[in-house]
């Protein structure tokens, strides 16, 4: 077998990475903080656009940072060219999401080529991993900011807003244990689903990965300031909230572990469901389990990332588990939680993956049947371990490999939903389907898609319905009455 072959060392002495390096250029907060009360006596506030890459955790930031910036007076628009501010809040898990907003930042440079006075800033998880980089390799950005330096971001905008053009740009990325924005209410932009975020940051240092360089330790939640925002989520319409954090199943407050928190969020009244993600095999516990199979408003649906079905790959990537570690995991989620939908995150072409390491991915993810799957090629990030191993998988062999796998989960999916025709549950109404004005969109608690036709029910009912018919991955559902 090609993975029981002699493999040279793996990883090779690279240079040391110093995160204690932290970078902070102090704006001027007494100018800063005169303007803004000028302002904010005006009352009129900035323009500001912002744009979001990247996962769930960035769209949360991107609806605390709107909070942050509408209590300091500032106005949203919806397009760069009607603003005064750009932020752009970015994202670097893969090479692609890091190149897609780098593309983004270049097209702004042009806007600001003809506004000499507008204000770019980058943030989120490039603005932390890149730093002055950033503001060596691309003047013409006024503004870095990391995950944990938002609420800095009214002053440092203002000090900006007051800077002449061509004034060097501000860099803030201080990684801060304690950030965890608590008090502030993300802004809801309405409709009956909302993320809550949970815990922050992430310890587990997979070694592909850069989130724990780009967002920090781990810190969870009080969960009394969690119920708080869920409440108020709630009196402003919604229904169906998703718990984030890159690991919500290591959440720990005081004695309380994710099952209590889960638990205690499914008790908020009003409430019809609860989800979450992501959650890390090594910290699942049968007690999480026990409290999905039996609290009815927490919805069956597991993201439970699995990477890679071989263990040697699985121990180089620092995943702490096993292939049968995790089938066991499956095995017991689908006793406790019947009808529970799987979905999973995988990695091909991880440095020295084999061809029979491949296959073990691709007869794990049959095994499982997966619902549904996001799946990736591997791709080298600054900062993580395995960036010192060689990338030893030529690019043509990884689409390949990604391409066998796409196929295989396709087939699985619809597999999935063609065992789901005929079966009597229930969707929650999310809006009119936009592709037919007579029809309802919605979702079941096992988060597949339904479409339903409109008979008098409200956006946030949920209604029984049978499942019909598959258009693509959709289905078409009917009301029943039960
Ligand atoms: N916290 C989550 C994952 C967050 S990142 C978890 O632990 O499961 C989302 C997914 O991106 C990961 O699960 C992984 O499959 C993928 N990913 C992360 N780094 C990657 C890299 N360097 N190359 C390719 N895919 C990567
Ligand atoms: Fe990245 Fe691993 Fe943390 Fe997920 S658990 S965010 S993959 S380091
Ligand atoms: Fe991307 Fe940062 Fe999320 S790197 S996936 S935006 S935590």
């Amino acid at each position: 077998m090609e993975g029981e072959k002699k493999c040279p060392p793996l990883f090779v002495e690279g240079e040391k990475i110093d995160m204690s390096e932290l970078v902070t250029i102090q704006p001027d907060f007494t100018r800063a903080q005169t303007a803004r009360s000028r302002r904010s006596q005006s009352g009129n506030g900035p323009a500001v656009y912002i744009r979001t890459y990247g996962c769930q955790m960035n769209v949360s930031d991107t609806q605390t940072i709107e909070t942050l910036l509408a209590d300091d007076g500032y106005q949203f628009v919806d397009a760069p060219e009607h603003a005064d501010i750009v932020l752009v809040n970015t994202c670097m898990i893969r090479e692609t999401a890091e190149v897609r907003a780098l593309g983004q930042l270049a097209n702004l440079s042009a806007l600001k080529k003809k506004n000499p006075h507008l204000v770019i800033g980058i943030i989120g998880c490039i603005a932390q991993a890149k730093r002055k980089e950033i503001l060596e390799e691309q003047p013409y950005i006024d503004l870095v900011v990391g995950p944990d330096a938002y609420r800095k971001l009214p002053v440092l905008l203002e000090e900006r807003l007051i800077s002449p053009p061509g004034t060097p740009g501000l860099l803030e990325t201080t990684l801060l244990r304690e950030e965890l924005y608590d008090e502030i209410v993300p802004h809801h932009q309405g409709g009956i689903t909302a993320f809550v975020t949970v815990i922050r940051g992430c310890d587990k240092f997979c070694t592909f990965c850069v989130v724990p360089r780009t967002r920090g330790r781990e810190r969870s939640r009080p969960l009394p300031s969690i119920l708080r925002e869920v409440e108020s989520l709630v009196s402003q319409g919604v229904k169906d909230v998703t718990l984030l954090g890159q690991n919500v199943d290591s959440y720990r407050w005081e004695d309380r572990d994710f099952a209590e928190c889960l638990k205690a969020v499914a008790q908020v009244d009003g409430l019809k469901r609860v989800r979450f993600m992501t959650s890390h095999p090594a910290d699942i516990s049968e007690r999480l389990l026990d409290v999905m199979g039996t609290v009815d408003k927490i919805c069956p649906f597991l993201h439970l990332p699995v990477q890679s079905g071989s263990n040697r790959v699985l121990d180089l990537m620092n995943r702490p588990y096993t292939r049968e570690r995790y089938l066991g995991i499956v095995k017991t989620a689908r006793e406790k939680v019947p009808g529970i939908a799987l979905s999973t995150d995988v990695i091909v072409g991880f440095p020295t993956e084999s061809d029979d390491e491949f296959q073990m991915t691709l007869d794990l993810v049959q095994e499982v049947g997966y619902d549904s799957a996001f799946m990736f090629k591997y791709s080298a990030r600054p900062l993580t371990k395995a960036e010192r191993l060689r990338d030893d998988i030529p690019e043509i062999l990884k689409a390949e490999r990604l391409g066998r796998l796409i196929e295989l989960q396709q087939e699985n999916s619809h597999r999935q939903n063609e065992a789901q025709l005929g079966k009597q549950t229930s969707i929650l109404i999310e809006g009119i389907s936009p592709k037919d004005a007579a029809m309802w969109t919605g979702r079941t608690p096992d988060f597949r898609p339904v479409v339903v036709s409109r008979n008098g029910e409200s956006i946030g009912d949920e209604i029984p319905v049978q499942l019909r018919e598959l258009i693509g991955f959709t289905f078409r559902g009917e009301r029943i009455n039960r």
